[in-house]
């Protein structure tokens, strides 16, 4: 049975839906039959399909419950239903087809140029970082491998005085932050660079760096479902243990941290590889209340302990400073 099936069940059910809530278990209902995968904003079937679903009736999320029991017309139907089998025939994240994510409780553009926004960090970030930093003191942040920009525009929002540099190695995805920070109006604190993890940031120092890097190791990349397929994998795969550019921060950070500087990246179900393979080194693995585990911190004294491990795992000494 194909999505656009106009004799299926699922059709019949679509396109007799008399509500904007009728459509979204109807909906829910479908992709629980199409074994679509839910890793990029939402976790189940009812959740993605509200997200279409508002999405194509204008209802948002902000609006009351009883929006979603009002009688629609043809036209929202048909356009609702078109998207819902989008979803299916193309195995999209929802995201893509609407050009829309949620982070930290903000919207961004998001295009096949840059990853969903889906990072543990948004609560580490609502937090300011506390207790690691003093909030009031942070002047400087960097977002390295920023893709859509989102990790570093909700710095910004969660720390209005502060400046930030958002890099990334990707031309493309620069472009889709670009547009992030001028939809968020910081195009005055924001500045946004193009690097290849630290290269383009000689002698800059920052009091945090933030980083969601790509970290999934060779092996896991063939086994992704579907939905990662749309993603840039320039954003996803890491070489043969994922950890091709953790190593590459972990030996530059220190040198572009000030005194009391913290280092923030998430590394995901890299974890248990990373402290493997630096067993001596003291990560921080962060706890979050929303779900989401694999992001360490360390201070900028433990990175400089620890540097000659980092250079010997990167192989050649970093180059900037
Ligand atoms: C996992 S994505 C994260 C994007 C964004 N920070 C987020 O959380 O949604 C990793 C990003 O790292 C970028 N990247 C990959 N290799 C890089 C490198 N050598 N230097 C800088 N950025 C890199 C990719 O282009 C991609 O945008």
């Amino acid at each position: 049975m194909t999505p656009a099936d106009p004799h299926s069940p699922n059709h019949d059910a679509l396109n007799t839906a008399r509500t904007a809530r009728d459509l979204i278990q109807r909906g829910a209902a479908y992709f629980a039959t199409s074994g679509l995968g839910y890793y990029h904003g939402t976790d189940n079937a009812l959740d993605e399909a509200a997200v279409l679903v508002r999405h194509a009736l204008r209802i948002g999320y902000e609006q009351p419950e009883a929006a979603l029991d009002g009688a629609i017309s043809d036209a929202d139907r048909a356009r609702a239903v078109a998207l819902l089998e989008r979803r299916v025939a193309t195995r999209k994240p929802a995201a893509y087809l609407i050009r829309e994510a949620w982070f930290a409780g903000r919207t961004y553009y998001v295009d096949e140029r840059v990853l969903v926004p889906r990072s543990p960090l948004a609560e580490t970030i609502e937090d300011r970082f506390l207790p690691w930093v003093d909030p009031d003191r942070v002047q400087r942040i960097l977002d390295l491998c920023t893709g859509s920009g989102c990790i570093g525009i909700a710095c910004a929002h969660h720390f209005p005085a502060a400046r930030l540099t958002l890099t990334d190695v990707s031309p493309d995805a620069l472009a889709v932050a670009r547009i992030n920070v001028a939809r968020h109006g910081l195009g005055d604190r924001v500045s946004v660079l193009q690097s290849d993890v630290f290269s383009a940031l000689a002698g800059r120092r920052y009091d945090i760096i933030v980083s969601n890097p790509p970290y999934v190791p060779q092996a896991e990349i063939a086994g992704l479902v579907e939905e990662f397929r749309h993603e840039p994998a320039l954003g996803l795969a890491a070489g043969l243990e994922g950890l091709d550019i953790v190593v590459r921060i972990l030996r530059d950070a220190a040198r572009h941290l000030t005194a009391s500087g913290i280092l923030v990246v998430e590394v995901g179900n890299t974890q248990d590889v990373l402290a493997a393979r630096f067993p001596a080194v003291p990560f921080l693995w962060l706890d979050f209340a929303y779900g989401g585990d694999g992001v360490f911190l360390l201070e900028r004294t433990q990175l400089e302990q620890h540097l000659a491990s980092f250079e010997q795992a990167a192989g050649v000494p970093g180059t900037t400073g």
